[in-house]
């Protein structure tokens, strides 16, 4: 008797796709980069990454309203202070500019947005590096106090999270401790943990005039050879007592997503960093590639390599997606 041969893959119509669908994604877990500068009426494009803006605080609450109307709700912000010095100083300054985005954007917009900052020094450092120097070298555990201080005052000007983009050892503990002792236990942290030293950072660099003036980041940032390594950052970020465990950049990445996902209990978070966008958008501007469905098909690789949440520049046009049925 003849057999007919049966497809092996469910074959049916989008419906019986869709309900089938192994990852799924939904806009409560998308995170959006956005750049805050001192000044007044600024909203300037930043030419490395077309589409994204540098903003003043001004300019930022109608932005921030547009991406509530998408459906984001979730910003992390990054400072780009007018003065920098050997120590950073506005990173952790009452009246620095991502303390004062932030009270501008609770007085306008409520508990509405939920806000996350970048804890680092290296946009506020005159030499680039992230934390203070001894000789030409980070010295790791002062640039820990800083670290701590500008958790707190990002926390008490209003941040929901704090979100320490500095790899120096023993930074999660250091805030830990010091929110705790501020009545701020319940504040989480998202750590970077496994930040590998990148050239896909390069246009943020360029966004923030955030570049080392001298050497670069290979002691303080991982080796993109290593498995191991991020691991182990990963496993001892949660005993310092981390909340969401992050892979950066999330493209190049995938197989370290899963290897956290498996490895740890904690949420996991990957940011698909500013390369990942320019390179998007530069290929699409070239006619070599379609830019909207290499968009969804980026943001579901992260989501399949495991990821929680997803940090990303394109957080606006994923919402859309995923309202027009493209992802999700
Ligand atoms: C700060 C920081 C960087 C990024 C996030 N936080 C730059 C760096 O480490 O050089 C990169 C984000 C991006 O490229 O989009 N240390």
């Amino acid at each position: 008797m003849e057999m007919s041969i049966r497809p092996r893959r469910l074959r049916g119509s989008e419906v019986l796709r869709k309900m089938v669908r192994e990852t799924r994604m939904d806009k409560s877990s998308l995170i959006y980069p956005i750049f805050v500068k001192e000044g007044t009426n600024i909203k300037e494009e930043i030419p490395t990454m077309p589409g994204q803006y540098r903003y003043s605080v001004d300019t930022l609450p109608g932005t921030l309203e547009e991406l509530l109307d998408a459906g984001v709700n979730k910003v992390m912000f990054f400072g780009i202070p007018d003065h920098k010095d050997e120590v950073g100083s506005q990173a952790y300054a009452q009246d620095g500019i991502v303390q004062k985005a932030l009270e501008k954007a609770r007085a306008e917009l409520k508990n509405e947005m939920y806000l996350i900052t970048d804890v680092c020094m290296c946009e506020y450092t005159s030499h680039g590096h992230c934390g203070v120097l001894c000789g030409t070298e980070v010295e790791n555990d002062q640039t820990l106090e800083l670290l701590a201080k500008t958790a707190l005052s990002h926390v008490q000007a209003g941040a929901d999270m704090v979100a320490p983009s500095d790899m120096m050892d023993g930074r999660v503990r250091a805030i830990r401790e010091i929110l705790d002792a501020n009545n701020h236990k319940e504040t989480p942290i998202m750590s970077y943990a496994v930040k590998y030293a990148s050239a896909f950072y390069g246009p943020f660099r360029d966004a923030a005039g955030s570049a080392p003036s001298f050497g670069d980041r290979k002691s303080y940032q991982m080796d993109f050879h290593n498995r191991r390594e991020g691991l182990k950052e990963a496993i001892l970020d949660v005993e310092e007592g981390a909340d969401i465990i992050m892979v950066k950049p999330a493209l190049s990445y995938l197989d370290m997503i899963r290897e956290v996902k498996d490895a740890i209990d904690l949420p996991v978070a990957a940011y698909s960093v500013s390369g990942e966008y320019a390179m998007v958008k530069a290929g699409a501007k070239l006619g070599c590639i379609e830019e909207d469905r290499i968009i969804c098909e980026m943001a579901a690789s992260a989501y399949r390599a495991g990821t929680d949440i997803y940090l990303t520049y394109f957080a606006k046009e994923i919402a859309k997606f995923m309202d027009e049925g493209r992802i999700g």
